[in-house]
């Protein structure tokens, strides 16, 4: 099946690069910076239908359209287009995520940085990859030589969960932080051990699916803010190299 995922996700990943730089039609969602473009419409028809021809029988999570329950143990959990913004800016840092679990557990997942032309994945149990090299987070201890990723929800004009004050609280402790603006590529870099240590608040499930399984895999911890395991549910996470993880947890109570 991941052979499946990869091969969709990359397809997925052409219509997104050859709209890149071109014109495209958009609308806005919650508010005047959540928008949808054609593209991110594109991509996931285009998955949509690769999954209901070749695999009728299971469950659809899907970012634009929502959800197809079906009678299934299996569930594929698809962000399109993982970066929309930066897509629509013209910045290259974007992605293509699916995840695919069973009976409530994540058993693979893909996320393909479209422009870098890396294709990050992982089953359960058996590692994670960039294309073909095995992935491994990184065994930093000191927060004080940490960087660390994160990203601001579409609502964070209303400070949710102290977003704000916990940005400001954390850039003091580490020696940076990055906002790349793809929750997907934020996890494929704490696997490869580029971060130490990414938390996001109100992520959806599909920013988190896959790109939880390809760290988790390559030895790092995903949980919410407090360090219970999250599901599908969760939308707060903390994601480490599992050395930082009870140290962010401290810093991030507020
Ligand atoms: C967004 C990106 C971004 C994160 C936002 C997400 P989208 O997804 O992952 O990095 O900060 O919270 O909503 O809308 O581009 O698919
Ligand atoms: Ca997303
Ligand atoms: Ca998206």
């Amino acid at each position: 099946m991941i052979k499946d995922i990869k091969y969709i996700t990359r397809e997925a990943g052409k219509i997104i690069r050859e709209g890149f730089g071109k014109n495209f039609s958009f609308e806005y969602k919650t508010n005047e910076s959540n928008i949808v473009t054609e593209i991110d419409k594109r991509a996931e028809e285009l998955i949509k239908e690769f999954i209901t021809k070749n695999f009728s029988e299971h469950s659809i999570l899907a970012e634009e359209s929502g959800e197809t329950i079906n009678n299934s143990e299996y569930i594929w959990v698809v962000d399109p287009l993982d970066g929309t913004t930066n897509f629509a800016h013209g910045l290259p840092i974007f992605s293509v995520s699916i995840g695919l679990r069973k009976n409530d557990e994540t058993i693979a997942g893909v996320v393909y940085d479209v422009m870098a032309d890396n294709l990050y994945s992982a089953e359960l149990n058996k590692g994670s990859y960039c294309n073909d090299l095995r992935l491994q987070v990184s065994s930093e201890k000191n927060i004080a030589h940490s960087l660390a990723v994160t990203g601001f929800p579409y609502d964070i004009a209303d400070n949710p969960e102290h977003a704000l004050e916990l940005f400001t609280k954390i850039i003091k402790k580490t020696r940076g932080i990055r906002r790349l603006g793809s929750a997907a590529i934020d996890f494929c870099y704490v696997a490869k051990g580029v971060f130490d240590i990414f938390w996001e608040v109100h992520l959806n499930p599909w920013d988190i699916c896959a790109g939880q399984l390809i760290v988790e895999e390559a030895g790092g911890k995903v949980t919410d803010f407090k360090g219970n395991s999250i599901g599908l549910s969760g939308t707060t996470i903390l994601c480490t190299n599992n050395q930082l993880h009870d140290t962010m947890i401290r810093e991030l109570i507020f």
